[in-house]
C-alpha cells in the first residue's frame, strides 16, 4: 500500500476507534463482501432505506407512501421522526431478493423532493468470518 493510502487508512482506523489496522480492514472486506453478495441480485436479504425529505412539499408524502404500498410484502417495518419543523426522516426495514430491495430503494430516493436516501445491505455474517 503507498504512504497516501496508509495514511488515509490510518485516519479511517483513528476517526472509527478500532484497535488497529488489521480490524478496519477486515470490516471494510466485509462492507465490500455484503455488497458483492447484494449485486448478484439472487439472494434473500435484508437491508434498511433511509429517506430525509420536506414534507412541505405537496405531493411528496402521498408519492413515497404510493410507491410503498406498491412494495408492501416487502417491506417489514417503517420509522418516521419527525427531524423539524420542515423535514422528516423514514427509515424501512425492507427484505426480499436484493435486487427488488434496490429497485425499491431506488424509486423512493428518485422521487423528487426526497434529500437524501440511501439504501444498506445488512448480513448475519454468514461467510464472512
Ligand atoms: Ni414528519
Amino acid at each position: 500500500m503507498d504512504r497516501r493510502l496508509l495514511a488515509r487508512l490510518d485516519d479511517w482506523v483513528e476517526r472509527r476507534s478500532y484497535p488497529n489496522r488489521s480490524e478496519a480492514i477486515r470490516d471494510l472486506v466485509r462492507q465490500g463482501l455484503v455488497e458483492l453478495d447484494a449485486e448478484a441480485g439472487r439472494q434473500e436479504t435484508v437491508a434498511t432505506i433511509a429517506l430525509v425529505y420536506d414534507h412541505h412539499n405537496r405531493l411528496l408524502p402521498g408519492r413515497l407512501t404510493a410507491a410503498q404500498h406498491d412494495h408492501y410484502a416487502r417491506i417489514v417495518s417503517s420509522l418516521h421522526v419527525h427531524l423539524d419543523h420542515d423535514h422528516c426522516l423514514e427509515v424501512l426495514v425492507v427484505r426480499g431478493p436484493s435486487q427488488s430491495l434496490r429497485e425499491l430503494a431506488d424509486r423512493l430516493i428518485a422521487t423528487r423532493g426526497v434529500k437524501h436516501g440511501r439504501l444498506t445491505f445488512a448480513t448475519i455474517g454468514r461467510d464472512l468470518h
